[in-house]
């Protein structure tokens, strides 16, 4: 019998966007590693000229790219690049997004809210934009440049990134709850859209990872974990926190496109089980 998931992405031409950033480097790393040739694509192009002058030191075929998502033009010329340097894009990742603090409040609660914090009514809106922009529309544009090479040859794969908050809000964070939320819908959109282009689109939705941004929050000095780090814990049923590495099975398997060829318009938790859990 020829088994289904047999992690050899030789040949195909992988554009992953936020490629500068932690789990999409760490997403870069193990395509070129599994044999494709790897896009990296980042506004920040000293880290993903790195990254792929790393991998490119170890054998692999990777390039670096600066690139905007959200800068429809210039996005476009690069897509051009990648074209004559790789070829045409088979797998996209459409990896950049964030919150914003200007999009976030101070409190969980109105109520516990104290003089000189920001509340809700406080918010400001031109953050509350960046942070759908970012997420949204750094998803679509993306998407409709690169998915044309895909939508020509009948075939391809696009994977977005979703988040916990799609299922149910954080606190704190409207903006980039509601941004992901869009996120897993568009991600239903695409994938019926595309159904009949051999194009499928799923996403993954990230549980909560340790990183060097959220570290202090979640740890105090002497490693015991804070009041927050024990909420998330304690609603998480597995009791731990993800691993950015514990991403990569469902990546493969969601863009291999024998194990994964029925499978359109899903968005798949890798979570230690929060998404499952209501607290009770
Ligand atoms: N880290 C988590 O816990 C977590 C959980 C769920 C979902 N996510 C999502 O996963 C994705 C990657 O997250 P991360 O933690 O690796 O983030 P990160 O901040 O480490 O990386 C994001 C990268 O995106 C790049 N970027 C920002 N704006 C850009 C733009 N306009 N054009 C191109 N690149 C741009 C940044 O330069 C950065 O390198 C994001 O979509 C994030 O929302 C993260």
């Amino acid at each position: 019998m020829n088994l289904p998931l047999n992690i050899d992405y030789s040949g195909k031409v992988v554009v992953i966007t936020g490629a500068g950033g932690v789990l999409c480097g760490t997403m870069v790393r193990a395509f070129a590693q599994a044999g494709a040739k790897v896009a990296a694509l980042d506004l920040n192009e000293e880290a993903v000229k790195k990254l792929a002058d790393e991998c490119k030191a170890e054998g692999y075929i990777c390039e670096g790219y600066k690139a905007n998502v959200l800068e429809d033009e210039a996005l476009k010329a690069v897509h051009e690049q990648i074209l004559n340097d790789l070829g045409p894009c088979d797998i996209l990742i459409n990896g950049a997004g964030g919150n914003n603090p200007r999009a976030t409040t101070d409190n969980e609660y109105h109520h516990e809210a104290a003089e000189g914090q920001k509340t809700f009514f406080d918010l400001d809106t031109s953050g509350v934009d960046f942070v759908f922009k970012l997420n949204f529309q750094g998803t679509l544009i993306p998407t409709q440049i690169f998915a044309k090479d895909m939508a020509e040859r009948k075939a391809g794969c696009i994977l977005n990134i979703s988040s916990m908050n799609a299922y149910i809000p954080l606190t704190k964070i409207p903006a980039y709850s509601g941004a992901k939320a869009a996120i897993s819908n568009f991600t239903q959109w695409l994938a019926t859209h595309f159904a009949g282009t051999g194009i499928r689109c799923n996403a993954i939705a990230p549980g909560f990872l340790i990183s060097n941004q959220n570290r202090t929050l979640l740890f105090q000095e002497d490693g015991t974990p804070t009041p927050r780090a024990h909420k998330i814990l304690s609603g998480t049923p597995m009791g731990r926190f993800v691993d950015g590495e514990e991403l990569l099975g469902g990546v493969f398997f969601l863009c291999d496109e024998k194990a994964a060829s029925a499978i359109t318009g899903v968005v798949l938790p890798i979570d230690a089980g929060f998404a499952a859990y209501s607290g009770v």
